[in-house]
């Protein structure tokens, strides 16, 4: 994420926009099979980076990618220590999973779909986010949307741990294009979706009944009204400053209040 944020300051100070597109995400398969595809990832990226430092040659940029080698090669490291653990260790855990997850049961798949829907709006929300908030002109937007990405990212784990665990798949991937805008119509969409799951969480909770997935529901709906209400703020005072009095208050649809 770091390094996504770097690269994108460095595209919009050269008067680009960063992509939101991504590299294939290899989601099938034995766990040695998926660790050693993100191996070979870091590796491309290593290459990539050292490439593009003698392309560019610019010593402020060079000195941003190096930074970048050097986590990307802390993670080639650390991933190749897991896949020869995973080589060395017994080599049966890895289909067992493939066969739970074939009889997944209709109650479970529908807790499965319910918590999936999750997953894909938290991924979707963590990629709006982050791209509005490096590509945000004031600092302060960017700093309370980093802040609203990462709680994002902590539902985002939550929730595909829970899919796991019940044998399903995470489906990491956006409920549609990102509609790459400007801060204050990205800000006014959020309020809307924040309220859509506030909603949907909360539905959720009620329909799935064991204990510690509400109490895990209940948790992230909690952040997201505080989201809703953070996102109106930011919204309220763009709108200050540029003239006409709007509260969080009307933003959320409360009576106004009257200020003078
Ligand atoms: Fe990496
Ligand atoms: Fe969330
Ligand atoms: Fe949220």
């Amino acid at each position: 994420m770091r390094h996504f944020e770097w690269l994108s300051e460095r595209i919009v100070a050269l008067g680009g926009r960063p992509t939101l597109e991504r590299e294939e995400i290899l989601k099938e398969g034995a766990m040695p099979r998926l660790i050693a595809h993100d191996l070979e990832g870091e590796e491309q990226a290593i290459a990539r980076y050292r490439l593009h430092q003698k392309l560019i040659g610019e010593e402020e940029l060079v000195r941003l990618l190096e930074r970048i080698i050097s986590d990307e090669e802390a993670h080639r490291e650390a991933l190749s220590e897991i896949l020869h653990e995973l080589e060395t260790s017994t080599e049966s855990g890895a289909s067992e999973k493939e066969a739970e997850s074939a009889e997944v049961n209709s109650s479970l798949s529908e807790e499965l779909a319910r918590l999936n829907r999750g997953v894909r709006h938290e991924y979707t929300v963590i990629l709006d986010y982050l791209y509005h908030a490096f590509t945000a002109a004031g600092c302060e937007e960017k700093e309370e949307l980093l802040k609203v990405a990462v709680d994002e990212m902590k539902h985002l784990g939550w929730l595909a741990e829970k899919v796991e665990e019940l044998g399903g798949r995470p489906e990491i991937d956006t409920e549609g294009e990102i509609p790459r805008t400007g801060l204050e119509e990205m800000l006014r969409r959020s309020l809307v979706t924040e309220e859509r799951v506030i909603a949907e969480y909360a539905e959720d909770s009620r329909v799935l009944p064991e204990p510690s997935l509400r109490q895990m529901l209940e948790r992230i709906r909690g952040h997201e009204v505080y989201h809703q209400y953070l996102l109106a703020r930011l919204l309220a005072e763009l709108a200050e400053r540029r003239g006409p009095a709007w509260t969080v208050g009307s933003l959320l649809g409360e009576p106004q209040e009257q200020k003078r």
